[in-house]
């Protein structure tokens, strides 16, 4: 089964085409980063209007680069949600347009379902059940994993999102938008013990998060310095320290409650060095073992989107298919 995926959710404009049988074939990825830059985050409507730009072309590069024509294709997978409305509309109307066209069904896919499926494309895959640490720029949550399409959700955040954390401490220490790869870098040149930050929630019984109490902290340590750049790479590696620190508790927890052992770790934080290595750390002491998607496949890509849509087709009943424009800026995973 030949499938295209788009992905479109936020500012990433993403195709691919992944085949049942051998794997990805091809993926192509436009970054709106330097769209947003000058305003410091992603505005919408900007990004809406970029993906209409980008979108059609990308998908012909995935078909010139595969040598495959759009009536190869079995079934086409978008993200349908969660993400900015107008950006989902693109996809799903591009997707949906272009699958009618085709006699060909359109499925819709949980934007977080990809990040959750996507180190399944990597040649060591994890297989079902599994934790997963879903840790991207709007979310952060622990779920159980059961099989393809079931999901439990075991733990989330309670205010920001771990990437979310990363990005704004990020612009608190002068770097651009989006900040979490910037900070890990200024980091490797800082000391983590110089400021002492918080663990918030550290020690709750449960597996939720919240992120944003560390972000004040953050701001009141730069108040109180001469903000140098060692004061800044100081700042940096303490604030990757205390959320790597949270992340990996509440992930050994995790698999201490569910008995499983195997974890996976996706979405863009997941391509932190720092909590990779972390987390590998523990997984060796608590005899589980970690997976993660190639770091290109850790923040958004069409890549994902594919493979969700071909597992979807081939291995689960329940297929989100629709020949309306169909996108749900809101939607929980364990909403299937
Ligand atoms: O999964 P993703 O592409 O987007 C969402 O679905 O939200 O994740 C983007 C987030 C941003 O907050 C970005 O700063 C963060 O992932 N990020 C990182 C790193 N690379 C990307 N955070 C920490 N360390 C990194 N190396
Ligand atoms: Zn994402």
């Amino acid at each position: 089964m030949l499938v295209l995926g788009i992905e479109t959710s936020c500012d990433e404009t993403g195709a691919a085409l992944y085949d049942s049988a051998s794997g990805l074939l091809a993926q192509a990825l436009y970054s709106q980063i330097s769209l947003h830059d000058e305003y410091g985050g992603v505005v919408p409507e900007l990004a809406s209007r970029d993906h209409i730009r980008r979108l059609l072309p990308l998908v012909s590069e995935v078909l010139c680069q595969a040598r495959l024509r759009l009536q190869d294709l079995d079934a086409i997978a978008y993200t349908r949600g969660p993400g900015l409305a107008g950006a989902l509309l693109v996809g799903a109307s591009v997707a949906t347009a272009l699958a009618m066209g085709l006699a060909i069904p359109a499925v819709g896919i949980h934007h977080l379902e990809g990040h959750l499926l996507s180190p399944l494309l990597a040649s060591n895959p994890p297989s079902f059940p599994f934790v997963a640490l879903l840790v991207s720029g709007g979310h952060t949550q622990i779920m159980k994993a059961i099989e393809v399409g079931r999901y439990e959700l075991l733990g989330d955040t309670l205010d920001d999102a771990a990437g979310e954390a990363f990005d704004k401490t990020a612009k608190l220490l002068g770097l651009p938008y989006p900040g979490g790869a910037a900070l890990a870098k200024l980091a490797e040149s800082g000391s983590a013990s110089r400021f002492r930050l918080p663990r918030p929630m550290m020690d709750s019984k449960n597996l939720d998060f919240s992120f944003s109490g560390l972000k004040t902290a953050v701001a009141m340590a730069c108040a109180g310095v001469n903000l140098d750049d060692q004061a800044r790479a100081d700042i940096a590696a303490s604030f990757q320290e205390a959320v790597v620190d949270v992340l990996v508790a509440k992930c050994v927890n995790a698999m201490d409650l569910t008995c499983m052992n195997t974890l996976v770790v996706a979405g863009g934080v997941g391509a932190n060095a720092a909590l990779r290595s972390a987390l590998d750390a523990a997984g060796a002491g608590n005899a589980f073992s970690v997976h993660y998607p190639a770091i290109e496949y850790c923040t958004d890509n069409g890549a994902m989107i594919a493979l969700a849509g071909a597992l979807r087709m081939t291995s689960c009943a329940q297929t989100n298919l629709h020949r309306d424009f169909n996108s749900r800026p809101r939607w929980d995973l364990a909403d299937q």
